[in-house]
């Protein structure tokens, strides 16, 4: 018995972290090119391996590599609550899965739960994109609408403004009690390529997503900004068991957006 208690919780543990290993979202843009040039791929090589070792250091690195036609731009960020042992470990993970997920695309993004990665043979810096998006909702309502999004969007206001704040790397984390038991939480970040004009650009239009209305959570994820609410803790500083169970998409609902 007490074996099989033993077994069935490594069972467990073990679909949680393969759930929480796996991309949360992947692109890999049908409307670029196909097929990429020998001299195109080793570039986009040469900057993965830029944009792992500058990103492990501080989190984000934007950066190009190669020249004329051949020059391919990149962008590497972590979401910016999340440890650097957390976050080298993810942006080695993405680098080397995102040419296995989109082998031969010259625009192709990969994002996990803790980190995002993206090259492209065109500039894309700075730009607000929205276009292409992944959105998880949880498949439950929340049971008193009004109050829960007058609390939400006070709390959103919040976050946004911190995102797009000074010296914030992009990134706004934030709660509010709805009552002595419950709690909301909520987390805002930009690609740290965008001006804060942009950054609020993005999450104006991330919070507008109708997918999320009256869910209990949601996650907005677009190439240049990211917004994720919960009545559960899911940003650092977190234990191990809760850093676990938020990383599970387990009970949400998913929509692809294409541009
Ligand atoms: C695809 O490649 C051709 C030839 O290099 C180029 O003319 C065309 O603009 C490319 N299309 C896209 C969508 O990038
Ligand atoms: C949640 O609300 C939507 C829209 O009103 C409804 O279609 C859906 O059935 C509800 N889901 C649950 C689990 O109650």
């Amino acid at each position: 018995m007490a074996f099989l208690h033993h077994y069935l919780l490594i069972f467990a543990l073990c679909i949680l972290y393969v759930e929480s290993t796996d991309p949360s979202a992947q692109i890999c843009n049908e409307n670029s090119n196909t097929t990429t040039t020998p001299e195109i791929t080793k570039n986009i090589d040469l900057l993965l391996t830029k944009l792992v070792q500058a990103t492990s250091q501080t989190g984000y690195s934007a950066s190009t590599f190669g020249l004329g036609k051949t020059k391919v731009f990149g962008l590497a960020q972590c979401r910016g609550d999340v440890p650097s042992q957390e976050c080298s470990t993810c942006i080695q993970t993405a680098a080397k899965e995102i040419k296995t997920i989109c082998p031969n695309r010259v625009d192709a993004r990969l994002w996990y739960e803790y980190c995002f990665i993206r090259y492209d043979t065109k500039s894309f810096f700075g730009q607000v994109d929205t276009g292409y998006g992944m959105l998880y909702a949880n498949v439950e309502n929340v049971t008193d609408p009004e109050t829960f999004n007058n609390a939400l969007d006070a709390l959103m206001y919040r976050v946004d403004a911190l995102a797009a704040g000074p010296g914030s790397k992009g990134l706004g984390v934030g709660e509010t009690k709805l009552s002595d038991f419950v709690t909301l939480y909520a987390l805002a970040q930009c690609t740290q390529d965008l001006s804060p004009v942009s950054c609020r650009k993005c999450l104006e239009i991330a919070n507008g997503e109708t997918f999320c209305d009256n869910k209990k959570g949601c996650r907005v994820i677009y190439s240049s900004c990211y917004v994720r609410y919960e009545l559960y803790p899911f940003f650092f500083p977190l234990d191990q068991k809760s850093a676990l169970e938020s990383s599970s998409m387990a009970n949400y609902w998913s929509l692809t957006k294409k541009p």
